[in-house]
This record gives C-alpha cells, structure tokens and sequence, in this order.
C-alpha cells in the first residue's frame, strides 16, 4: 500500500503521516506489523520529529547531496547549457540513508525550492526518479509527506499511489487548497475516490472541533470522501513543543487514525 499525504501547510500533513506510519508498523488490533517506509518529501522537513526519531546530525536530506546527484546524473555542463541523465540509478539509495526507529525506516528527501515542481534540474529528476522507485518498485508499506501539491508525483509513478490523502483543517482557505490538490491530482491521472474497492484522493479533517465543523468539511469538500477525522488536541502541540513523537501518551490520536486507517482499508478494499 502506497499513501501520500498532502494539504496547506500547518493542516496537519507530519502529524497525520507519522502516526499512520507508526501504527502500520506497530501492528494493531489483528493486523499484522509492517514494513513501512515514511518519506518525507517536504521543503522544509520535520517527519522525523513527529516520529520521534533522532536524526545523525550530518545527515542531510537527498536532495542536498549535492555531490551524489553529481555523481548519479552525471552532470555536465557545455557550451549552451546543463546535460544530465533522466534515468539516473537509485534503488540502493534508500538503505544508505534512511534512519529507523519502532519498525519505520525514515527517508528524508526534501524538495527542491527554487524553480518550482517542474524545473527539470538534476535535483528534481533525481527526487521524482527515486520517489518513483520508491513508490513504484519496492514492496514496503510507504508513507509519503510532501506539501501543498503533487509536484513529485508524475503520471507514471501517481498509477502506483492507492490513497492520496488531503489533509483539511475546518477553514475555507483549507478546503480551496484541497480542491487546488485535487485538481492537480486529477491532470495527472488520480481522481478522487469511488465506491470500494477503489483508489484515489480521500480528505481527512484534523483539528475539529466538534460536529457542526465535521458537518462543515463535509459540505466544503464537495465529492472528496472524507476517511475520517482528528480533533483538536493540545497534546500534539506539546509534544511538537517537548520534540517528542505527537503520538506518543496520545490515546485520542492514536484511537481516531486507528479508525481513518480502517476506513482508508475497506474504501481500498482490503478491510
Ligand atoms: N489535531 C491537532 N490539534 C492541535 N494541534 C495540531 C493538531 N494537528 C497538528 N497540530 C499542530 O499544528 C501544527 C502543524 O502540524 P503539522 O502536522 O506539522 O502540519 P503540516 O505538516 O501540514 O505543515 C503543529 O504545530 C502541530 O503540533
Ligand atoms: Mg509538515
């Protein structure tokens, strides 16, 4: 199973996209533990925290090892401009660099700032090659954190994504970046989910506060199905503050993604 999560910045993405990985990993209630693989394709990424896991202090994310994608895309730069391979090698990069704790191996990639999602630079190829690889050839249960798009994602790697998850505060600036990422999604081939067994774009809310604002997603998000739904808890906060894991002593959080991720099963029609 393959799941990305996207949404506006501060809705809610590392939370929701730690705490699934943990729980797939961890096993729970009759499903078995595992493998899974959490990405953090962010700019600015922070997954590791939410995990609780220590990253080495030299280790960078892929996309600024500058030198490796040197190597792997073989860079050249001639006369009239740069030439670099668009099919550079990467399947031994994630044993290399990922960084495990609880049974979740931690991928840190980052994203490419300047130039936008389609800026063809090395950096980028090798990002989406590798997200593709990732995604597309090996068999872990991946966890993608990305942000407020579907930039790495192309049309080839999007066929092998089973959920992309929109992450939805209840506020209207919110819900028109969900319908921006659902449009996105859809020029490149995933549209939002059908009936099960099905795969697609799901939303999930984070930070309700009671039904009227359940009521209010639900309206808002039009023919986005919403999984489910977290409340708002102080404690995910705290522990962002403290740098501890956001689940950890957090039985509401665990408890609502236990029922999101049984929801996310029996729409992919595994439940
Ligand atoms: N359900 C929640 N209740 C209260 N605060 C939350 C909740 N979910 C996330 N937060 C807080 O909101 C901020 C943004 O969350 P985060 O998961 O980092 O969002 P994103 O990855 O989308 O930018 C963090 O400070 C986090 O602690
Ligand atoms: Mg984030």
């Amino acid at each position: 199973m393959k799941i990305a999560i996207s949404g506006k910045g501060g809705a809610g993405k590392t939370t929701l996209a730690a705490a699934m990985a943990w729980l797939l990993a961890r096993g729970d209630e009759g499903h078995s533990p595992k493998r899974v693989l959490a990405v953090d394709a962010d700019p600015s990424p922070s997954l590791a925290l939410s995990l609780g896991i220590k990253v080495p202090p030299d280790l960078v994310p892929v996309c600024e090892m500058r030198e490796l994608i040197k190597e792997r895309t073989g860079v050249t730069s001639e006369g009239y401009g740069v030439f670099f391979k668009l099919n550079p090698s990467v399947a031994d990069i994630p044993e290399k660099f990922w960084v495990e704790r609880d049974g979740v191996k931690l991928l840190i990639l980052g994203a490419v700032q300047k130039g936008g999602g389609g800026c063809a630079c090395p950096e980028n190829v090798f990002l989406k090659n590798l997200l593709s690889h990732l995604i597309l050839q090996r068999d872990e249960v991946a966890v993608v954190d990305m942000e407020a798009g579907v930039e790495h994602l192309g049309r080839a790697t999007v066929k092998g994504v089973n959920a992309l998850i929109i992450v939805v505060e209840p506020s209207l600036p919110s819900l028109e970046t969900a319908h921006k990422i659902k449009r996105l999604a859809s020029d490149i081939g995933m549209k939002v989910a059908g009936p099960p067994p099905t795969k697609g774009v799901f939303a999930v809310g984070n930070k309700l506060m009671g039904p009227e604002q359940i009521e209010f997603l639900e309206k808002g998000l039009r023919d986005i199905p919403l999984l489910g739904c977290l409340s708002y808890n102080p404690k995910i906060q705290e522990a962002s503050l403290k740098g501890r894991a956001s689940f950890e002593d957090n039985e509401t959080l665990i408890k609502e993604t236990r029922v999101i991720l049984k929801k996310l099963e029996e729409a992919l029609g595994r439940g």
